[in-house]
């Protein structure tokens, strides 16, 4: 599959519906889509009228672009993604970041649902990704491109952390480990990652941030731990559970991504 011809396309799709000369993206995981209804002067396009954009088939994505105006900057918002659980190529999973870098944007903030591993931090929260392991094992990088030391720029975590700040909210860090799903982790294995000093793990996130920073953007990266890891509380996990403590949390976070905006656009400029 040839990733240039997929974003290539996808990027003259959304400049083909208006959705162009925005300053910075955020890519919105399961749960934190209500934040789009707050942005000035928006326009709304489903994902399936985008030429190029695969469809997403999880519940609690709700497959649509907002291009709105945010804190006097212009924010694309792309509300649920494409998995690679879902039987997605990488092409496909990281065409939206390449062809947002595409259409002249810098500045990217990857958000997602994630289990948690630190047994003393009461969920739902939120955390800024410092780093990622990406054990997905599938490439999100083509043959030409090269990816070099993390994908998240410290500016762009430091606009994060300034941003929780001027917001109030209560902000963790930690290293997001990215898996391919579909299934949740078994309680041996979230024992394993927390020996390896993870702090989240889920199904996204890894290979967008990869791709983004190799075409040249900064990159952000936030996990709304919704959930224990499997074995860290009794009782089975479930995607219903991770919606419905997204919804919890979706206020705060919504205060922290509309205090980031501004914040991110000018950590992706020197
Ligand atoms: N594991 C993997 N992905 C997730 C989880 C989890 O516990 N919670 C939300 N997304």
């Amino acid at each position: 599959m040839a990733t240039a011809a997929i974003d290539e396309r996808l990027a003259e799709g959304l400049a083909g519906h208006g959705l162009e000369g925005f300053d910075v993206a955020y890519v919105l995981g399961s749960g934190l889509g209500a934040f789009a209804e707050g942005l000035e002067d928006s326009i709304e396009v489903p994902f399936e009228d985008v030429d190029g954009m695969p469809a997403s088939s999880v519940p609690g994505h709700a497959g649509r672009f907002v291009l709105g105006t945010l804190g006097g900057v212009r924010v694309l918002v792309q509300q649920g993604r494409v998995h690679l659980y879902e039987g997605r190529h990488p092409a496909e999973v990281t065409a939206s970041v390449r062809a947002f870098a595409r259409l002249g944007c810098r500045a990217l903030l990857l958000t997602n649902a994630a289990g948690g591993l630190d047994p003393d931090w009461s969920l739902p929260c939120l955390m800024r990704i410092t780093d990622h392991v990406n054990l997905q094992g599938s490439a999100p990088l083509k043959h030409s491109e090269r990816g070099h030391g993390t994908p998240y720029h410290p500016a762009m975590g430091e606009a994060l952390v300034e941003a929780a700040a001027a917001g109030d909210v209560e902000l963790k860090s930690g290293v997001y480990l990215g898996l391919s799903g579909p299934a949740y982790e078994t309680p041996a294995e979230i024992g394993y990652f927390a020996r390896c000093g993870i702090q989240a793990v889920g199904m996204s996130t890894v290979a967008e941030a990869a791709a983004a920073h190799a075409v040249g953007m900064r990159v952000a990266g936030l996990s709304c731990i919704t959930n224990p890891g499997a074995g860290l509380a009794a009782g089975p996990l479930s995607h219903d559970e991770v919606v419905e403590a997204g919804a919890a949390i979706a206020s705060i976070a919504g205060r922290l991504l509309a205090e980031a905006g501004p914040r991110l656009v000018a950590a992706s400029t020197d």
